[in-house]
């Protein structure tokens, strides 16, 4: 499939996984795949209830090449290129709730809250209702893609918060509607719940690294988000795969010392048995990734995108076009598969 037909299923696909298997980087690196396309495309990072006073952190503006942390404002990631744009912001609830008070003519209030320091009790107060604010800002940019406002992004990747917190997250505005019988709280509620369920604004990428734990918690939340907060399944990432070397097992110390020799390297015993050691420990490791690989795809049926390990302390602008081009030839065997 082509990278623009792949990002034009939905307007909002929320990358999620569990914590540090690289739902940032995956957000990057799918933003920019998607720009390459010629989509004007948004990063909106999530700051949830819990670290909402943390500054946001810069590892997404890092593998554009800037060390800027996002905030409220939209930042350019990548502009002036002859295709698409990125751009990324950071919503909180308490701004998310500022903002939504200006919409309504309730500028006064929503001065008196930030000046008395009010604002955080007031958008965190009711449960469920941070997550809900920030969700209601998402639908009104989502709402403004559709219309195809000038400046409104084609394209909103939701670096969401991780797993165990994305169910609560997608869960909140159906919580909401359960809660309030009418008012603003519950048109917001409705309108939310509508983005969620509709496939064609908004799906959910699951992200996860080739190993045990992290497999077995997207097992799961995939099946807490499709029967609690009814948002559509698009593709599951498989994160960090190590390139497969085909290392011949079992080989040992005078074996290495012996092709080393044939290819005119004088290799010591010391060296030569670290790196058989190295060549072990890759090719079990290389094996127990791609277990890992085929169980996810047993127990859950949904298309993978694999990308690659980077070997790189840091992951920069070099790393993001390697990371991008595994994406685009990921995408490009990609077939949906209909869910049961
Ligand atoms: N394919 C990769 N190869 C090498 N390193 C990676 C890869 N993907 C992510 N990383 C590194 O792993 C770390 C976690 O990645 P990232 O921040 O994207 O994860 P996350 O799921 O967003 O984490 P958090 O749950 O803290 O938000 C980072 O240091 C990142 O640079
Ligand atoms: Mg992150």
């Amino acid at each position: 499939m082509e990278p623009l037909s792949f990002f034009s299923q939905a307007r909002v696909l929320i990358v999620t996984g569990k914590g540090g298997t690289g739902k940032t980087t995956v957000s990057g690196v799918m933003a920019n795949l998607a720009a390459t396309a010629g989509l004007r495309v948004v990063v909106v990072q999530v700051a949830t209830a819990s670290d909402r006073l943390q500054p946001e952190t810069a590892n997404l503006s890092r593998l554009f090449g800037s060390d800027r942390a996002l905030a409220y404002d939209e930042m350019a990631l990548r502009v002036g290129q002859a295709d698409g744009e990125v751009r990324a912001r950071a919503l909180r609830p308490d701004t998310a709730l500022v903002e939504y008070l200006h919409l309504h003519g309730l500028r006064r209030i929503s001065r008196r809250l930030v000046n008395t320091g009010a604002l955080d009790v007031v958008a965190t107060a009711v449960p469920g209702m941070p997550d809900m604010l920030v969700l209601g800002k998402v639908k009104q940019m989502e709402r403004a893609a559709a219309a195809g406002l000038a400046r409104a992004p084609e394209l909103i990747l939701l670096d969401a918060p991780a797993a165990g917190h994305a169910v609560r997250f997608l869960q909140s505005p159906h919580g909401l509607l359960e809660a309030a019988s009418g008012g603003p709280v519950r048109a917001q509620a409705e309108e939310v719940v509508e983005m969620l369920s509709d496939p064609a604004r908004c799906q959910v990428v699951l992200v996860t690294t080739p190993e045990e734990t992290p497999v077995s918690e997207t097992v799961e939340t995939a099946q807490l988000l499709e029967d609690r907060a009814g948002t559509k399944l698009c593709a599951v990432v498989v994160n960090g795969r190590l390139p497969v070397l085909p290392l011949p097992g079992g080989l040992g110390v005078d074996d290495l010392r012996r092709l080393a020799a044939g290819a005119g390297v004088t290799l010591g015993a010391g060296d030569a048995a670290s790196l058989s050691a190295a060549g072990r420990l890759r090719l079990l490791r290389q094996e127990a990734q791609a277990a890992q690989v085929a169980r996810l795809a047993e127990e859950l049926p949904l298309p993978q995108l694999e990308l690659p390990f980077c070997f790189s302390a840091d992951l920069g602008p070099e790393q993001l076009e390697a990371l991008t081009g595994a994406l685009r030839k990921a995408v490009a065997s990609w077939e949906p598969v209909e869910l049961p």
